[in-house]
This record gives C-alpha cells, structure tokens and sequence, in this order.
C-alpha cells in the first residue's frame, strides 16, 4: 500500500536511465533521483543511432546508473518495493539489457517486476512535472516516436495516429545528416531556418487532404536530399531548404494534430481540453509557435512539459510501473522484450 518507492530503467533507444520515484497515489508522486546517460557521443559520427553501438553501450553503463539513481535517491535496494523496466518497444538490445538488469534485482531482492510499455511512460510523462488531469490529448514527436494519443486515465489509451515510416526527429535529423549540419539535426536545422525563407523551395506535405491523423516523413526526406542536390550547396540555399523542410514539417504536423483534435473531441465531448506536446522535436520554436495558434482556435490549453520529462527518462518509466504495482499489475520474470509493441 502507498507511499512506496520504485525504480525504473529505461534503455529502449540512445539513452541509458534509471530513476528512483516515491508513489503516494495516482497524482501525488516525488522523483527521487534521475539520472541519465546520452549515448550522443557515441553516435554522432554515424549521424543516426547505431544499434549495435546502443546495445553495447547500454550493456556498459546499466549497472554504474542504477547504482547512481540509488545512491542519489539516498535509499537502500531493499527499500524498494518494485523494479520497473521499458520492455519495448525500441531497439531490442537495448531494451534486453535494462530488462536483465530489473530481472535480476527483481529475483534478488524478492520484489515484483514491472514490464513497462515504453510509450506509456512518455504518455503520462506530462505528470511528472505537475497534475494534469485526464483526459488529454498527447502529441509526442522525438528522433524515435510520432505519435497522437488520447491517455483517457491510467491504463487506457486511444491511438489516434502515428508515422508509417521515419519519425518526425529523424526526418530532422537525416536531412540535417544530407546537408552536412551534424547530429542531432534538429537544433541545427532549426538555427539555419531562422535565415532563409519558408517559402522558397517547394516541399510535399504528405497525407494533405486526408482523413486520418497519421504521419508520414520518408518523401519529405528524400524531397530535401533532391533539393539539396540541385543546389548550389551555398549557405543561402541550405538556409532556405532547411527554412521550408521547417515550414513543410509545421504544416504537416498541424493539420493531422487537426484531424486527431477532432477525434478527441468525438471522443470526449466537453472534457477534452487539454493538449501535451512532448519529445524533443517540441523544443521547435517555430513547430510550437503552429502547435499555440492551433490550440487557440480549437479552444484547448497547451501544456508543453519540461524536456527533461518529456524526452526519453527513466522517471516516466518508474511512474507507469507504480501505477501498474498500485493496480497489482506484476509480470512474471520470464516476461519477453518486445520490439514492437504498439500501446
Ligand atoms: O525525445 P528525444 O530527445 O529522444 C529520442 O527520441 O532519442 O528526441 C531527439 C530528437 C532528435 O531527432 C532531434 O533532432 C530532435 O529531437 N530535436 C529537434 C530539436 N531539438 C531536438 N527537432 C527539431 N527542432 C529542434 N529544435
Ligand atoms: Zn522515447
């Protein structure tokens, strides 16, 4: 029964976590201690995620961060009365690697283990940093997800719409990588943008005109690569297909965050109020500033957490395997990783 106190781990992409959270009740929760090591070092040479390299670095670090998280929550193991790991969906030897190491010290100390849904993490990510009453809808876009969830409550989640190939950070991130601007894109992208022109270079926007939320970045990709191409490769030309791939993203992102508005609002009546952009993409001025005008006229508030709780955490994973613990929601240990498992 509450308080009680849960690890998490997280390890499912390019950052190795682990978090100690204190539990009260639903909407009542301390983090005690966050830590988190970013494998971008490791990567950047490569201009993406290597899996290989996020397996061996994440089988490398585990044991040193959750000692950490431990030490820096200033609590013995035995205090803990779960052990919550991501269990998929991402890179499978990544998620094998936390998922072992929440086995074992499940087994050792006698505790339950908690398989988290690593998706659901970032669904109630938003409460980690304050009280956000369900429902409400959830737009996450980061270099491994893009997403549009309606989270009703605990447990219960509405797929509104997701990417049928890249997402919307690694679309940034391999047009960042094609133009030569390093990794991760995104930031770059955003810095070159802010000197050309929006308009300048015609871009696809795709899905336009349909009647669906889900995503789609791969032509948009491939559009940048034949532009840039045909350029001059001056900085002018990268300013302004950079400006226009921002602008073209923007456009794309607001009319299916449109679409899954509406079936949010379908689904909910007069409760649905409530907009959480999250992931590292939501640090975009320019995609936040579309995100805010759309909220205005669709009457909703927007709510965009801090990233620190919002891009990939081990806290967030702590927290929907306490909800799990506090609903007697347990896994056995033989309990598989899942690559794909769609929340
Ligand atoms: O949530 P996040 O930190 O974690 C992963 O998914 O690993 O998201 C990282 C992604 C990268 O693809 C990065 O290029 C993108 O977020 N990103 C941005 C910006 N800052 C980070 N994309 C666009 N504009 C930005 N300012
Ligand atoms: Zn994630």
């Amino acid at each position: 029964t509450p308080p009680f106190l849960v690890l998490g781990i997280e390890s499912s992409c390019d950052e190795t976590a682990a978090s100690v959270l204190r539990y009260t009740k639903e909407d009542d929760i301390e983090i005690l201690s966050s830590i988190i090591a970013s494998q971008d070092e490791e990567h950047a040479p490569f201009g993406g995620v290597v899996p290989e390299i996020a397996a061996r670095a994440h089988m490398q670090k585990i044991d040193y961060i959750i000692e950490a998280a431990i030490n820096d929550a200033n609590i013995e193991y035995t205090d803990l009365a779960g052990i919550a790991a991501t269990s998929g969906p991402g890179l499978i030897g990544g998620v094998i690697s936390g998922l072992l190491a929440a086995k074992g010290l499940a087994l050792s100390l006698g505790r339950p283990l908690l398989a988290v849904n690593h998706l659901e993490g970032h669904a109630l990510s938003p409460r980690l940093a304050a009280p956000c009453a369900f429902p409400y809808l959830l737009l996450l876009v980061s270099g491994g997800h893009t997403q549009l969830l309606s989270v009703n409550g605990l447990g219960d989640y509405t797929r509104l719409g997701s990417t049928v190939d890249d997402a919307a950070g690694e679309a940034f991130d391999k047009s960042a990588k094609v133009m030569g601007l390093g990794f991760p894109g995104g930031p770059n992208v955003e810095k070159w943008a802010a000197k050309g022109d929006p308009n300048s270079i015609p871009l696809p926007r795709p899905f336009k005109g349909k009647d669906h939320a889900d995503f789609s970045f791969a032509g948009l990709k491939t559009a940048v690569a034949r532009a840039w191409e045909a350029s001059d490769k001056s900085d002018i030309a990268k300013a302004n297909i950079c400006a226009s791939f921002q602008n073209a993203v923007g456009d794309v992102m607001r009319e299916r965050t449109l679409r899954a508005i509406a079936m949010f609002k379908s689904l909910h009546g007069e409760l649905a109020k409530r907009f959480v952009v999250a992931g590292g993409v939501a640090a975009n001025k320019a995609l936040r500033a579309r995100l805010t005008e759309l909220c205005d006229t669709e009457g909703l508030s927007l709510l965009a957490p801090p990233l620190k709780f919002c891009t990939d955490n081990a806290a967030m994973i702590a927290l929907a395997g306490a909800a799990k613990l506090a609903a007697g929601d347990i896994d056995d240990l033989d309990v598989a990783a899942r690559p794909r498992w769609p929340l």
